[in-house]
């Protein structure tokens, strides 16, 4: 059975679309799993505890403590118990309290012991789901690392059509399915990776930037997460949204807070990318007033940014990987070849400017990869999100020798 020993905790909060999670629970049983339920007050207004308990095979938990008895729902348990913390339906309600930390209920209570992955179901009305107040509590939620089944789109209970519908049970089951048994390459490892422009500030108005837009690392974030590991992205100001749950973004403008974010994540990393186009130089001096113009020429004086890639690079343990990228104009591979050595990186990729689809701002990139070993690795032109995927399986192959 494909969910054999897997402990599912299932939170079920007040929709209608509660009656639909009884199928689930038959279904998770059927496929192996030991599920817990536990149901918020309110959804105990749509299914019965003796459906659910008579399903899930286990007593439905609802209160902290269950009077007759006197015996407390111990929520700290039930939260380390748990492989994966499923709430469906969650309602805007639950969103809400989830996201500010609103403890008026078991099943809140236990959620903020979980150290398990959790997801979310939301199912509610068209424009509840919509409303910015739902639209932002779930980013909070998913910027910290909570998986959202988002909901389709189809006719609701109210009558109205549009996106709030729990998404259908199958789906969901086939989902935990994939979870618990897809090969994750990457599963257990911390990921970081730098990406985008920085911009050093030459006065408030003013900047010395690049054109990264970012793709590369992006997509880079997007695969890694794909294939199991938690990502930390430290992004320059680009126009690219991340999309994973298990990508936490952390936005930086300059290459000085880029070279603070990653000190900060790099000794919990075990692999370290750096695809951001780090400015080399910044301004000596940044005026406080916006500089007029004055005099036929202005001479700016710029001094040199720390190299981010070469620090860690160099202050790596042994067991953490460190790939850097080479953009380069002439003398491609031996200039790359330079750049892994000095930086004490494990891969250099390399991009060139003279390839057509490569580089900056396009969807496409075309690569060489370089190891400490000499040897050099090409790829045919790909979108980015392709060359991602070569670029981490490379890494894992490296990361299994
Ligand atoms: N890099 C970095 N910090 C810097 C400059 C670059 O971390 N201050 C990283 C980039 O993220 C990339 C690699 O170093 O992974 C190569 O950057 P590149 O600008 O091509 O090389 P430089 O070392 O700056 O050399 P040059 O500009 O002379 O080509």
């Amino acid at each position: 059975m494909k969910l054999s020993g897997k402990k599912i905790l299932l939170g079920i909060t007040g929709s209608i679309a509660a009656y639909k999670t009884t199928y689930l629970v038959r279904d998770l049983i059927k496929a192996g799993a030991e599920v817990k339920i536990i149901a918020s007050p309110s959804a105990l207004e749509f299914v019965t505890p003796l459906t659910l308990s008579t399903l899930s095979k286990n007593p439905v938990l609802s209160e902290y403590a269950n009077t007759s008895t006197g015996e407390w729902n111990n929520h700290v348990e039930l939260g380390l118990w748990a492989d994966l913390m499923l709430i469906a339906p969650a309602t805007a309600n639950t969103l809400a309290k989830m996201a500010h930390g609103i403890c008026d209920n078991l099943l809140i209570a236990t959620w903020l012991s979980a150290r398990c992955p959790v997801w979310v179901a939301p199912a509610m009305d068209l424009d509840m789901f919509s409303h910015f107040t739902t639209q932002n509590n779930l980013n909070i939620l998913k910027k910290n690392n909570i998986t959202i089944l988002e909901p389709d789109s189809g006719e609701l209970a109210s009558g109205l059509t549009g996106k709030g519908r729990m998404q259908e049970t199958e789906d969901i089951l086939n989902q935990i399915i994939d979870y618990f048994t897809k090969d994750k390459p990457l599963k257990g490892k911390t990921v970081l990776i730098t990406a985008g422009p920085t911009y050093e500030k030459l006065d408030p108005v003013r900047f010395i930037g690049n054109f990264s837009s970012g793709k590369m690392g992006f997509a880079l974030a997007e695969k890694a997460a794909e294939l199991g590991a938690k990502v930390i992205l430290i992004s320059g100001p680009v126009n690219v949204m991340e999309k994973h749950s298990n990508i936490n973004r952390i936005n930086v403008v300059s290459a000085d807070d880029m070279f603070y974010a990653v000190q900060e994540h790099f000794p919990q990393s075990n692999i370290f990318i750096s695809a951001a186009a780090v400015a080399d130089y910044k301004p000596e001096n940044q005026a406080n007033d916006k500089i007029k113009k004055s005099d036929d020429r202005l001479t700016l004086t710029l001094t040199k940014n720390k190299d981010i890639l070469k620090h860690f690079g160099n202050n790596k343990s042994p067991n953490q990987v460190v790939v850097g990228f080479a953009l380069e104009t002439s003398n491609e591979q031996e200039n790359a070849l330079k750049k892994l050595l000095s930086k004490n990186a494990d891969m250099i990729v390399l991009n060139s400017l003279n390839d057509k689809g490569a580089g900056f701002q396009s969807d496409t990139n075309k690569i060489s990869i370089l190891f400490k070993d000499g040897k050099t690795k090409q790829f045919p032109l790909k979108t980015k999100i392709e060359v991602a995927n070569d670029i981490l399986n490379e890494i894992i192959t490296l990361i299994q020798k």
